[in-house]
């Protein structure tokens, strides 16, 4: 990369900003918390969630929880790229060709299939263009002990998806939110953590 260019970059976008400051300091107070309405009642607890057996009003044992489907079998990318990934319908469709054919939204996901559309899920998060993230840079970082940065067991031992640091806990809701603030500030708290050892140089978020 040219390094004479960044400066003046960094300068456009400071100008580019300063004219819709205002507007984005208030869409990005307004990041955390939103939880679009999505086409279908997709549920991670139920997918993604632990299994709750309860006996139901004949006496028998039912699952009320979750089918505990790993996070990586429907979002392949997060360890391999940039980007994670809305899986597919086809993806759906490996269970759903056989599998709770009396549920309404999983007729309605079915309804999509057939017509060849897919479901147009609304994004939860979406940061601005000018700033570069990648997933698979921070699941894979580890310190000089060689142990994860992101850690799979959260300060207490109890086990936790690495998912967990930034979008809480997704496997025991009902929909997705986004769980923290997802701005910049945000971003460098994490980064200054002396654990963490991550760069806070403009450049390596603002490319
Ligand atoms: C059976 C497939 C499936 C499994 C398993 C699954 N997800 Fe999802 N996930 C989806 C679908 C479909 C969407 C899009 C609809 C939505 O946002 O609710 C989604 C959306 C998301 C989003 C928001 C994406 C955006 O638009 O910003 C996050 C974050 C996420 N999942 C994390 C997880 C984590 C963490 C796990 C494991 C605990 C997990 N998912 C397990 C299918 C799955
Ligand atoms: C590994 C198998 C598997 C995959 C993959 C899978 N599901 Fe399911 N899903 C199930 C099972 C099992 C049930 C429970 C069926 C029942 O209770 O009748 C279920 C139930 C559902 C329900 C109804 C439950 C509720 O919330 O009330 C919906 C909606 C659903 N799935 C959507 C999806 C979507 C969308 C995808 C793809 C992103 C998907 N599923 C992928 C196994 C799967
Ligand atoms: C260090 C924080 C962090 C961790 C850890 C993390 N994510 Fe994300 N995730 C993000 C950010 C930031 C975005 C928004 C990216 C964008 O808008 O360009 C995002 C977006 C997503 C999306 C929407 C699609 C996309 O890539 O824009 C999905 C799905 C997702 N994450 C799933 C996961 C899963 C599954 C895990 C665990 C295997 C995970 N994430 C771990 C920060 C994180
Ligand atoms: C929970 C802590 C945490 C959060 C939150 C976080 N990061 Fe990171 N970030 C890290 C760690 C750890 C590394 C890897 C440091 C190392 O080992 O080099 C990293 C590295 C990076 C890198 C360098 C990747 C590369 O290619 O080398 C970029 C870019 C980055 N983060 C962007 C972001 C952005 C943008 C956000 C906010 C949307 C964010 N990070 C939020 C912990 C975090
Ligand atoms: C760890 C990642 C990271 C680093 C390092 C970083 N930024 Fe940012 N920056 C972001 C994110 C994420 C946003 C988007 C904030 C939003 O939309 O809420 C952002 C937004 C901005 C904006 C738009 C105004 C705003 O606050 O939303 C400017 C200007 C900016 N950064 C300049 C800089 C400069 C100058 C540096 C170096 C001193 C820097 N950034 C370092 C992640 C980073």
């Amino acid at each position: 990369m040219n390094g004479r260019r960044k400066p003046v970059r960094l300068l456009a976008l400071a100008l580019a900003v300063a004219a819709t400051g205002a507007l984005a300091y208030a869409l990005s107070n307004a990041r955390q918390g939103y939880e679009p309405r999505q086409p279908i009642l997709f549920r991670h607890a139920r997918m993604a969630g632990p299994a709750v057996w309860e006996p139901n009003a004949q006496g028998e044992m039912v699952n009320v929880g979750g089918y505990d489907i790993p996070c990586l079998y429907c979002h392949t990318m997060p360890y391999k790229g940039r980007h994670s990934t809305v899986p597919s319908t086809a993806v759906c469709m490996n269970c759903h060709t056989s599998v709770g054919l009396g549920r309404e939204w999983v007729l309605a996901m079915k309804a999509y299939w057939d017509r060849g559309q897919p479901i147009p899920w609304v994004k939860v998060h979406d940061l601005p263009d000018f700033v570069y993230y990648d997933h698979s840079a921070h699941l894979a970082a580890r310190d000089e002990q060689g142990a994860l940065k992101l850690a799979e067991v959260d300060a207490e031992g109890r086990p936790m998806v690495a998912c967990q640091h930034c979008h809480g806990d997704v496997a025991t809701s009902d929909m997705v939110s986004v769980q923290n603030p997802f701005n910049m500030q945000w971003c460098l708290d994490c980064h200054r953590k002396p654990e963490m050892a991550a760069s806070t140089d403009c450049v390596v978020c603002h490319r």
